[in-house]
């Protein structure tokens, strides 16, 4: 099929909820510090809101007839998120850094809902929903530390 913005938009949300399910699972697993337990957790909140919502856009994508792109090298090339350091993250740190990433991923999607809206508005009220859930997320990591 041809590429659409609605195509385009639901593309760059797989690899963006693949890029950050991966990171949240890179940190769940080496934070540090006060309120572990409670990052730990959280963080694989994060997993799976990141999971969830990524099979539904996926799986969106190809109902409209593209060809969903989860491959690793299609990710690192094409994601909003910076990478993450490697080896042990501080909880006092790791709380803004992962809400902020949370939030990057949501607020990308968040620009494309009214432009996919005009060419397909079930694919809009889906990327509502994913923006929605992962604001949720964010909101979560953000409170924390307040
Ligand atoms: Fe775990």
């Amino acid at each position: 099929m041809a590429e659409s913005t609605t195509t385009r938009a639901l593309q760059q949300g797989v690899v963006d909820l693949i890029a950050l399910e991966l990171q949240a699972k890179q940190a769940h697993w080496n934070v540090r510090g006060p309120q572990f337990r409670s990052l730990h957790l959280a963080l694989d909140e994060v997993v799976a809101a990141a999971r969830t919502q990524l099979d539904e856009v996926a799986e969106r994508l190809s109902q409209i007839g593209g060809t969903p792109d989860g491959r690793p090298a299609t990710v690192i090339a094409g994601t909003v998120l910076d990478e993450i350091d490697g080896g042990i993250l501080q909880t006092d740190k790791a709380y803004a850094l992962m809400a902020e990433k949370v939030q990057k991923v949501s607020d990308s999607i968040k620009e494309s809902i009214k432009p996919v809206d005009d060419e397909d508005p079930v694919s809009s009220d889906l990327l509502i929903q994913v923006s929605a859930a992962l604001d949720l997320q964010a909101w979560f990591l953000r409170a924390a530390t307040e």
